[in-house]
This record gives structure tokens, C-alpha cells and sequence, in this order.
């Protein structure tokens, strides 16, 4: 297959550019099976393998990149020795979040703005609605300097609704840190399956906004809901699985961290004139105590490292008929899975869908339901 990246083979962005589409479902079912250990006989786990639902768009797709800024006004993302690729164009991103990339550099060129650790910039996070038009973009910093913001955003405001800039002060390699200011939009805005979610800039989304509508519709699918459930949305984020189950339910509550998130989360309830969702914030392992034998099903989606023993622990008294796990590491969550065995749960369906094509990456779905 021809690869179509200038920058494939040195970025370790999208590793799997010179295999065909079809086989990367392949290789990712394969990877499914025998993970949950699935056999052509399992049933009602048929078809066998279960092939990841592709994805509506296989480049183009993210609404969302983050790139680290490196010597020699570099931006971009990095290869296998931890060195910053400058990426003058990003497949993965739209031709509109292309143009802002480089419209950055040429100002921190222009401003002479020099990287971290020596200098100031050490990420920036775009952001794009795909459904909805527009675009912010957060710049993240140390603290040696001012980020001149309000020029930034005179030179881009004709490509972007907002920019943003926070300080991280943390040695830790990420996107995150405390807004210091910003111009136009701090939030960004979508919509899946027709309804409209309000992000705050820090806050996580699922990056393929597409194949978030598939996911939300096999969700809703799985939990085959009659109007009289009551249901928990655990690691809920701004609503986007709580908010899309809750015509269907009698009562949707959230438990979400990021306080900005679960806010924007009833916001975003009033939004799209739901009124029959709440959400806390706070972690779901000091939150247990909302978790009792009234939840008909609990939703898990929870980040990487999985669920706790002590939330699998809760989860297991409370005993709801139906948990469905959403997952991007399918190793955590058949760990967890296996926790969930314990208390008398058993897998009854499973659909893996490709989120992040041209990458290992899978997203899995997983339906478990026990007898009560
Ligand atoms: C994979 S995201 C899912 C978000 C949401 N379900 C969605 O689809 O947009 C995981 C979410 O869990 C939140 N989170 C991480 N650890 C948490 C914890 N211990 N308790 C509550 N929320 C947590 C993160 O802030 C993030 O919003």
C-alpha cells in the first residue's frame, strides 16, 4: 500500500499507514480474540473474530491533536528516540487545523520563542468541532516568561474561535495546566448524533468525533433501555454517553473528576433540554456511596489504567443487571472484566470499533450482565 505521510516511518504518530485497511481490522479482531480468549463456538460472541466497526473517515479524523514544541521552532509530534518531528502536515488532522499549525510557527519564529526546558513553549493542544465549525487552540507553557496570547490571537482569529494559554508547571510530558488567559472561546463545540456538547478547553472528548456517534449508538444498542431504568454514567466527562442514554431512561447520573467537565456536563444537559440528568464531580472511588441496588445499569468508560479494585468491589454489591465497559486499553479492561467474573458477571456482548485508524489503538464495548 502507498503510504500517503511525509512523515511515516519517522513520526510514531500513525504507525500502521503501510498496512491496508482491512487487514488492520483484521489484525485488531485478532487481537480481541485472543484477549477475551473468544473461540468460533462462543457464542452469542458471534461473529467471530469480531471485526472492529471501521471507521466513517480513516484519515482526517481527530478533532483533536496535541503536538510538543522542539528545537529550532519545531512543532510536531515525536519519533521512537523522543525527538520532536516537525510536522508540516498531519494526516490525522483537517487541511483547517494544518493551516493553524503553521500559521503558529511562523509566529514563534517571528517572536523568536524558544522551547522548554530552556525557553517557554512546551505543548500545543488543537482542537476542532467537526460537526459544529470551529476551533481553539491552547498553548502550554512554563513559567519563564509571558505568552504573547492577544497578538497570537490578532494573527489567527480569521482560522480560530479561541485561543488559550496555561502554565504547566509539572515536569510530567503533558497537555495540562492552569489557564492563565485566553481570547475568544475557552470551550469548545460538537455534536454527536444531534446533540450539542459544550467542552471546556482541558477537558476530554472522544477524538474521532464520527466514530463517537457509532459508539454512542452501540451503546445505546447494549443498553436496550424501556424508559424506567435508572442508570449511572461512571467517568462521564461533559455527557457525551449519560446525556445520549437519558431519553431513554428514567434517571442518567454522572460521576466525572474534572470539575470543569462535569460542570459543562449540566450545562450541557440545559443545552439540549434534558431534564432528567444530574452529575457530581468528584473521583468515582469517593463517590461510591451513589452507587446502590436502584441502578438498572452502570456505564463504565473509565481513562487507560482501567477501573479500582475498590470501584469493582462497589460495583459488585450494587449489583445492576447490565455494566457496560467502554474502553481504549482492552488489556485493563479484561483485567477488570475478570474482577467483574468474580461477583457473577459474564460477557454477553462485544464490539470492538476502530477509533484510531492507521494506529494499534482499539476501542472495545463490552455488554456484561448477571442473573438477579
Ligand atoms: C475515557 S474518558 C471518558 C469520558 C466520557 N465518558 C466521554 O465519553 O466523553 C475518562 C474520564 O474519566 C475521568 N476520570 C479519570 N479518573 C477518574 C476518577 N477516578 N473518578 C472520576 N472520573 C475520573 C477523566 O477526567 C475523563 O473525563
Amino acid at each position: 500500500m502507498t503510504k500517503l505521510c511525509q512523515h511515516f516511518g519517522a513520526c510514531g504518530g500513525c504507525t500502521l499507514q503501510n498496512v491496508d485497511y482491512p487487514l488492520q481490522l483484521q489484525q485488531k479482531a485478532q487481537t480481541i480474540a485472543s484477549l477475551f480468549n473468544l473461540s468460533p463456538s462462543s457464542t452469542p460472541l458471534s461473529p467471530y473474530p469480531p471485526i472492529p466497526l471501521p471507521s466513517p473517515e480513516t484519515f482526517f479524523y481527530r478533532n483533536r491533536m496535541d503536538f510538543a514544541f522542539g528545537p529550532n521552532y519545531s512543532i510536531g509530534l515525536k519519533d521512537k528516540k523522543n525527538n520532536i518531528i516537525n510536522i508540516e502536515k498531519c494526516l490525522l488532522m483537517s487541511d483547517k487545523c494544518n493551516a493553524v499549525l503553521n500559521r503558529l510557527r511562523y509566529f514563534i519564529q517571528y517572536k523568536k520563542l524558544k522551547n522548554y526546558k530552556d525557553g517557554l513553549l512546551r505543548h500545543v493542544v488543537i482542537r476542532e468541532g467537526k460537526n459544529i465549525d470551529n476551533c481553539i487552540i491552547n498553548l502550554l507553557t512554563s513559567d519563564k516568561g509571558v505568552f504573547p496570547l492577544e497578538e497570537l490571537w490578532e494573527k489567527t482569529k480569521d482560522l480560530v474561535n479561541g485561543v488559550i494559554w496555561s502554565v504547566n508547571l509539572s515536569a510530567a510530558d503533558r497537555s495540562y495546566g492552569d489557564i492563565k488567559q485566553f481570547f475568544g472561546q475557552d470551550y469548545l463545540m460538537e455534536s454527536l448524533n444531534g446533540l450539542k456538547f459544550k467542552i471546556p478547553a482541558q477537558s476530554f472528548f472522544q477524538t474521532n468525533t464520527k466514530q463517537a456517534e457509532v459508539l454512542i449508538q452501540v451503546v445505546q444498542e447494549f443498553a436496550g433501555l424501556s424508559g424506567q431504568e435508572t442508570v449511572l454514567d461512571l467517568y462521564s466527562g461533559t455527557g457525551s454517553i449519560g446525556l445520549s442514554l437519558a431519553h431513554k431512561a428514567k434517571e442518567v447520573i454522572g460521576i466525572e473528576e474534572n470539575q470543569p467537565a462535569a460542570q459543562l456536563s449540566l450545562e450541557n444537559a440545559k443545552l439540549n433540554n434534558i431534564a432528567n440528568y444530574s452529575a457530581l464531580a468528584g473521583k468515582v472511588e469517593d463517590l461510591l456511596d451513589k452507587m446502590n441496588e436502584k441502578d438498572d445499569l452502570i456505564v463504565l468508560d473509565p481513562p487507560r489504567p482501567g477501573v479500582s479494585k475498590k470501584v469493582i468491589t462497589k460495583i459488585g454489591r450494587a449489583r445492576p443487571a447490565k455494566v457496560i465497559y467502554v474502553s481504549c486499553n482492552p488489556e485493563s479492561q479484561k483485567h477488570d472484566i475478570d474482577k467483574l467474573r468474580e461477583w457473577g458477571y459474564g460477557i454477553e456482548k462485544i464490539q470492538p470499533l476502530d477509533m484510531f485508524p492507521y494506529t494499534p489503538h482499539i476501542e472495545n464495548v463490552v455488554l456484561l450482565t448477571v442473573n438477579i
